[in-house]
């Protein structure tokens, strides 16, 4: 069982903070003055307690990049959740700008470079949703495969014969293909085996221990041999130039009928348009997604309200516990790099954020 970092909060103590709104004027002396944290969203009252503590808390009024760029003056702080993009124009604007925080692990919203050669430290919460998602997971595999969409549809127009008219089928003993074999991955391949003794492909750029293979039973094959031979196929990558439209016609090509795709990483990983087609040819046997490639997804999306398809409004880390565990570990990194002690979750690297900013004549974040 994951258990997230929630001590208690660190001594409140002394902020790096610059006097002055302008980055270049920034002494980098530490002062008495309470920093700012611009906030594009909400987060459970565990971390916005943290935050509240040691920081004046400022929540945006929107997340376009025009009130954004209007509201990002004179934070010390921004956190970022899903909605909202942090590129470099924002960053230009938020000329005290120290750290960046995202609320959850993807990244893909923030312009890491811009912020690393701005002197401004980006730090997320790995792990703190991975059971969440990993829940998530199953209950798509398991509901797709018991066809609940259908089911429910027909149940509710009072059709309850239908379930002689579907058969659903069980996952223990299926195969299961892991593309990307990170923390959320790993877990799903644990608990695959653990609880279904499901047979565990996986797939991942970079070399996995041979314990967490181990405690998966997981086996590493090629992306092309994971999309043969899997019955399902789950996608826990991070959005990058690599996994941009991975699932695309040619990948769906290669995948069994009788196979389930799941994708709780990214939208644009998969190619949506290609996925409706493999369905409506009979390619594929269903599809479950928690991410769209453009969020929220137009009224007339050509997955939504297929009975074979089961969707979710990027809800899969919404849970009481992913929500505070996500919450309470952006607080406490974000308050902590603003005291100068080294980030927990640093997502660019921090000696490349400090020599920036000495080159920048700016102070260091920290002292190591
Ligand atoms: N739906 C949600 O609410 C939700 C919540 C959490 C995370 N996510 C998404 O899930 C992703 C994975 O999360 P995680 O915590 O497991 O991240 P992680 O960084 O621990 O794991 C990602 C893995 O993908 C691998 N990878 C990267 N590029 C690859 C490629 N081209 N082919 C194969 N493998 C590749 C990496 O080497 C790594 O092992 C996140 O980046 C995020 O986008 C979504």
């Amino acid at each position: 069982m994951l258990v997230w970092n929630v001590g208690p909060p660190r001594s409140v103590g002394a902020f790096l903070v610059s006097e002055g709104s302008a980055r270049h004027d920034a002494s980098g002396s530490l002062m008495a003055r309470r920093p700012i944290i611009l906030s594009l969203t909400n987060m459970h009252e565990s971390g916005m307690r943290l935050l509240r503590a040691s920081a004046e808390v400022r929540m945006a009024s929107a997340v376009d990049p025009a009130t954004l760029r209007r509201e990002v003056v004179g934070a010390d702080a921004l956190i970022i959740r899903t909605g909202g993009k942090v590129d470099a124009a924002l960053l230009d604007c938020g000329k005290d700008l120290k750290v960046v925080g995202r609320h959850g692990v993807g990244y893909d919203q923030i312009d890491v470079e811009a912020a690393t050669e701005r002197g401004i430290q980006v730090v997320n919460t790995p792990g703190a949703n991975t059971e969440s998602v990993c829940e998530h997971v199953f209950a798509m595999m398991i509901g797709l495969s018991k066809h609940f969409p259908r089911m429910t549809a027909e149940l509710a127009a009072g059709n309850f014969l239908f379930r002689t008219k579907m058969t659903g089928r069980d996952i223990y003993g299926r195969t299961l293909g892991i593309v990307g074999f990170g923390r959320i991955g790993r877990r799903v391949g644990e608990v695959a085996h653990a609880a279904f003794k499901m047979k565990v492909l996986y797939n991942d750029i970079v070399p996995i221990p041979p314990e967490a293979e181990a405690r998966a039973a997981a086996r590493r094959a090629s992306f092309e041999e994971v999309l043969e031979a899997s019955e399902y196929v789950t996608l826990h990558v991070p959005l990058d130039a690599s996994t941009r439209h991975m699932i695309d016609r040619a990948a769906l090509a290669r995948m069994r009928p009788d196979a389930i795709l799941i994708n709780c990483a990214r939208g644009s990983v998969v190619v949506e348009s290609a996925v409706a087609e493999a369905l409506d040819a009979g390619r594929l046997w269903g599809y479950a997604s928690d991410v769209f490639e453009v969020e929220p997804p137009p009224a007339d999306h050509p997955l939504i309200g297929r009975p074979d398809v089961l969707l979710t409004p990027h809800s899969a880390a919404q849970t009481v516990e992913g929500l505070s565990n996500m919450a309470t570990g952006i607080a406490q990194d974000v308050l902590g790099v603003l005291r100068g002690e080294p980030p927990r979750n640093p997502v660019n690297d921090p000696s490349l954020v400090n020599a920036n900013r000495r080159r920048l004549g700016l102070a260091a974040l920290s002292s190591f």
